[in-house]
């Protein structure tokens, strides 16, 4: 209650990351936000990275506000944030009381306005998808909030869409696919997420997230494809003949758990939409060298294995994700161990895994060209559930004045 009587509604929610095998790269139409081709992805457990939300509203509050990473944003003019706030508002219903006795009614909500504090346990803009679980945040914050009820399943997906594309895939747990959707209506109601899997489908998947560097990086997302999409030849033949098939082959292996099929097509993913970054005029460059020793010790290690037990995925910036399976993931730790961390074992999060104490002499030959100390932390993590709903007491906006609460 602020100290004019007037109640302050809250609700927060963590949501995850996701790091997309099959890449978004192009918009079919901007205003939307609709993609060129279907994309998919797997969610990262929120134990280590995970965006925090609070969605709060009043009538004592006379204008929206944001702070993120606890700094005040102007939000005034960003279509995005109103797209998201707009598309939620519309979707509003009662919030009730134990007894089902209304508080607020559903068309009350849009004469409020709203404070909303945001923080992410990882580098923002650097290519760890911090827009996407920021603005899935958002929505199932506001969503909650709102007490909002879809009218179709996969609607608030298409509503996160509008933040940012790839938040869509960020509310769902999982394997998460976004379906590009027929782009033959006005609204882009059938560009959505849809989940392939459950976060519980596939338990021996694990997830490696190398930080290589946490710079904001320099060419975004948005800029980047919207160049791509401009001046690349081989971005539409990848929406039009590469993607589709992809996508069903993916989508097949994710569910029978053939790693190895999901692995080379992840690989093959990267690699063209890095591919594509350079076809753009002028060309971007989100791998470094750093990047490129990753990529080289994935293949000489799958190599010496004879087998493919691991593949790198890199997105707009040179941070490599690696996929892989419970009963690899330590030696590839203790590989990347010697290959770029040297002797310090806390740069791993957790640092308590126990690695191997030996690897294999010819392996060790085979990869001991790309020593170098370029990977800053380890994320050891794997596959996760989609946005959680925390207690009104994890708020990160006072019930009392409206403001921010959450300082760095
Ligand atoms: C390389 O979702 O950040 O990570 O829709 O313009 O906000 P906007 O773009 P964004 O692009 C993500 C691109 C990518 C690939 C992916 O996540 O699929």
């Amino acid at each position: 209650m602020t100290s004019n009587g007037e109640k302050i509604h809250v609700a927060t929610v963590t949501a995850p990351t996701n790091i997309a095998c099959i890449k978004y790269w192009g918009k079919a139409n901007v205003k939307l936000n609709t993609p060129l081709n279907s994309s998919l992805s797997a969610t990262i457990s929120q134990d280590y990275l995970r965006a925090v939300t609070t969605a709060s509203a009043s009538c004592s509050f006379t204008s929206h506000r944001l702070w993120l990473n606890g700094i005040e944003e102007d939000i005034t003019t960003s279509k995005r944030f109103k797209a998201c706030l707009d598309g939620v508002l519309k979707l509003a219903g009662d919030k009730v009381d134990d007894n089902g006795y209304a508080i607020v009614k559903k068309e009350e909500w849009k004469n409020m306005h709203v404070h909303i504090s945001s923080y992410n346990t990882f580098p923002t803009a650097a290519g760890l998808a911090s827009s996407a679980a920021g603005y899935a945040a958002l929505v199932a914050a506001l969503s909650s909030l709102f007490c909002a009820k879809e009218t179709f399943d996969g609607e608030l997906s298409t509503i996160a869409r509008q933040g940012s594309g790839s938040a869509c895939r960020s509310l769902y747990g999982g394997f998460v696919a976004w379906e590009k959707g027929s782009n033959d209506n006005d609204t882009g109601s059938d560009s959505m997420a849809v989940q392939i899997a459950n976060e519980n489908h596939w338990p021996e998947f694990r997830a490696l997230i190398l930080v290589v560097s946490d710079i904001k990086k320099e060419t975004s997302s948005t800029t980047g494809m919207q160049t791509s999409v401009a001046t690349s030849s081989l971005i539409k033949h990848r929406a039009e003949q590469i993607v589709p098939t992809r996508m069903k082959e993916i989508t097949k292996a994710i569910l029978s758990k053939d790693f190895k099929t999901f692995a080379e097509i992840t690989m093959k993913e990267s690699n063209q939409f890095h591919a594509t970054c350079l076809d753009t005029y002028p060309p971007i460059f989100y791998l470094n060298s750093v990047s490129k020793s990753i990529i080289s010790l994935v293949h000489l290690y799958n190599d010496w294995a004879g087998d493919v037990r691991v593949a790198y995925t890199f997105d707009a910036g040179p941070n490599a994700v690696l996929y892989t399976l419970d009963k690899y993931y330590l030696e590839i730790c203790a590989l990347i161990k010697y290959c770029f961390l040297g002797d310090d074992h806390s740069l791993f999060v957790p640092s308590t895994i126990d690695l191997p104490s030996s690897l294999d002499p010819t392996l060790l030959k085979a990869v001991d060209k790309l020593k170098g100390d370029g990977v800053k932390k380890v994320y050891v993590t794997k596959c996760g559930e989609g946005p959680i709903t925390l207690k009104e007491e994890d708020s990160l906006i006072d019930l009392k004045t409206g403001l921010n609460l959450y300082n760095p």
